[in-house]
């Protein structure tokens, strides 16, 4: 580890979790320099929805280069990108019935919601901007100030302004309307909520803790933005590109975005790659008015557009999501019931679940034994109390058995360790 330690910033962090040098990926494992091998159930944070080096978007990739395709090309047009745009459009956009434009924003996904929260701005003439607690928009100053996370906003080193936050749905329980909540602020003309060009919310809350709106949490928050005329921002980061069992996360709610943010699995491959998707009236930037060097990445679009026609062709690869969602929660609602039915529950929507701790302490021993035992995965939530299971989506049901019964001796080993210490 010296190098690392010697050159790389303090600011690194799942290599702390992870201390081992990582060598070589395939499809939902990891292996060390040594030889050793890992299931991966964090996946690049939700980045490697298709798993590692997958070898259909991997020969995409290697022809396009094999042939001198284009690398960088500013915003120019180029073939990649005009494949990219008639795919995405022909595969995910008209079979929802979806009519948007793409903006290509910078590469990351800050990069991206940045973009929404200033076209919303820009286009209603608002500064504020609603998000809401435990929400994660990530950590460049526009998009932190909309982000909870004390951690990171505590780093921001000016203030984060012009956000309003509000209780996410089920913040205080089941029985308090936060809607209801909402409309009564933003209705009043002396609440001191100054009227919103926008919300920005996730479906379902990743770095948050695995929060899961409802549909009817989610139906009702698209009528209040549109009774408040606020412009509605899904940030589909994390949850979007398969993850919940659809490719977008909101697609069986029923609702319409003013805007969606997208990054992550969107190259499909691993690749920075990040967009808007606005609806067409809003489209009113300037040209360059918003801008950035690696707007649009030739490579990502190779391998994004490989990744929608290879997966996105039919209903099979939604509907197996959905198979294999089921099969982790049975797995850890097992887990729950063994080791801790009043301290332990599961959180979260298809292939985004996992299960949540007492607390932050016991959350991390039991990643630390998983990861002893060839599991990588994380915590989340407020308190990093939930142990979460991002892994690729194409990981297969053996693997998936395995890393459960991992689960299953890490939970094991750590709630009868607590309960010893508690008779003690
Ligand atoms: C929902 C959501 N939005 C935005 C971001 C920020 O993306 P990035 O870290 O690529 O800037 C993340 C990252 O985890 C995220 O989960």
């Amino acid at each position: 580890m010296k190098t690392f330690e010697l050159h790389e910033s303090g600011v690194r962090s799942y290599c702390r979790s992870f201390p081992v040098v990582f060598k070589q990926a395939r499809g939902a494992e990891l292996i060390t320099r040594e030889g050793k091998h890992y299931i991966d159930f964090l996946a690049g944070a939700g980045t490697l929805n298709y798993g590692h080096n997958h070898p259909v978007l991997k020969q995409a990739l290697l022809d396009y280069i094999e042939a001198d395709g284009i690398t960088h090309g500013l915003d120019m047009y180029s073939e990649a990108k005009e494949t990219f745009l008639s795919t995405f459009d022909r595969l995910i956009l008209k079979p929802r019935n979806m009519d948007y434009i793409m903006q290509f924003t910078g590469p990351t996904g800050t990069n991206a919601v940045e973009a929404a929260l200033k076209l919303a701005r820009k286009v209603t003439g608002r500064n504020n901007v609603i998000s809401f607690t435990n929400g994660f928009h990530g950590c460049s100053i526009g998009a932190l100030a909309a982000t909870g996370n004390k951690h990171h906003r505590g780093a921001a080193g000016v203030p984060l302004t012009d956000v309003s936050r509000m209780p996410y749905a089920n913040y205080f329980g089941d029985k308090v309307n936060t809607i209801a909540m909402m409309d009564k602020l933003l209705t009043d003309p002396s609440s001191g909520i100054d009227k919103p060009a926008a919300v920005i919310v996730e479906v379902v809350q990743g770095e948050g803790g695995l929060n899961a709106a409802s549909a009817e949490w989610v139906r009702k928050l698209e009528k209040l933005c549109r009774k408040h005329e606020m412009l509605l921002i899904v940030d589909d980061i994390q949850a979007g590109c398969g993850r919940t069992g659809t490719f977008f996360s909101f697609e069986e709610m029923g609702i319409k975005p003013d805007m969606i943010t997208l990054s992550k699995s969107l190259s499909g491959y691993g690749l920075p790659f990040a967009m808007v998707l606005l609806r067409k009236e809003l489209d009113q930037w300037k040209p360059g008015e918003h801008n950035g060097t690696f707007r649009g990445n030739n490579h990502a679009f190779v391998t994004a557009a490989a990744a929608i026609e290879h997966f996105w062709k039919d209903n099979a690869f939604a509907d197996s999501v959905k198979a294999k969602g089921k099969r982790i929660a049975d797995g850890m609602n097992k887990i729950v019931r063994r080791y801790g039915p009043d301290s332990l529950f599961v959180k979260g929507r298809g292939m985004m679940i996992g299960i949540s701790c007492p607390d932050g302490d016991t959350a991390a021993a039991i990643c630390r034994h998983a990861f002893e035992n060839g599991l990588v995965i994380e915590t989340s939530g407020a308190h990093s109390e939930v142990v979460k299971c991002l892994c690729p989506l194409i990981i297969s049901e053996e693997q998936i058995d395995k890393a459960m019964s991992i689960l299953d001796k890490a939970f094991a080993a750590v709630m009868s360790d607590q309960a010893a210490t508690q008779v003690s």
